[in-house]
């Protein structure tokens, strides 16, 4: 399966990464090709709500969102990282959601196969409420088919991640079908 990793975080080497890159691990044990996008540090302007992608499909703004979108439009499932900021996505992810406005039929089309890993400091039963819940409503309106979510609590910095949720993203990537 051709896997897409959308990287969220401006920590390259910070802790979604690193619970990222034990699914990786995984999944290429398994046999899977996983191909990486740094979205963090693309060159990436918000959506402008011009509706001009309207008209052909392709958005007016000069950066790396049609190149990213293609990228996305020939894999067959998606990765989102993403550290919490305030309860949510990190800014630099939800760039580029609002930027599939421009494919968003052709991205439901798809029906993507769909994992979602986060992080986030505090460990309580309040942080991850409203991810889980924006994470929920975005695979059902972009018709996406969800094979797993870590959201990893008490997750502050790398050597903090608890090994059950390494563990867990190491399984899930080895065992995804190919
Ligand atoms: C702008 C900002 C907002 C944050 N908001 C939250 C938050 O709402 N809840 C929380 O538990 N941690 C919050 N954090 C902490 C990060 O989620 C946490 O340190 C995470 O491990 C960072 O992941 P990364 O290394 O992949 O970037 C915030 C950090 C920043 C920089």
């Amino acid at each position: 399966m051709k896997i897409l990793v959308l990287k969220g975080s401006p920590h390259i080497k910070g802790t979604s990464n690193t619970l990222v890159s034990e699914f990786i691990r995984g999944a290429k044990e398994k046999g899977h090709k996983i191909e990486e996008i740094d979205v963090a540090h693309a060159l990436l302007h918000p959506c402008l709500g011009c509706d001009r992608c309207a008209i052909n499909g392709t958005c007016i703004q000069k950066d790396d969102g049609n190149e990213i979108l293609n990228k996305i439009l020939s894999s067959d499932c998606l990765v989102f990282v993403t550290p919490v900021y305030y309860f949510g996505m990190s800014a630099q992810l939800k760039t580029l959601i609002d930027r599939f406005y421009a494919k968003n039929s052709a991205i439901t089309n798809k029906h993507f196969k769909v994992i979602y890993i986060a992080c986030a400091w505090n460990d309580d039963d309040m942080v991850m409420k409203a991810l889980d819940a924006h994470l929920d409503i975005l695979t059902s309106y972009l018709e996406m088919n969800e094979i797993g979510r870590i959201l990893a609590k008490g997750a502050g910095y790398p050597s903090a991640i608890k090994p059950s949720y390494l563990k867990a993203a190491y399984e899930l990537g080895e065992n995804l079908e190919v």
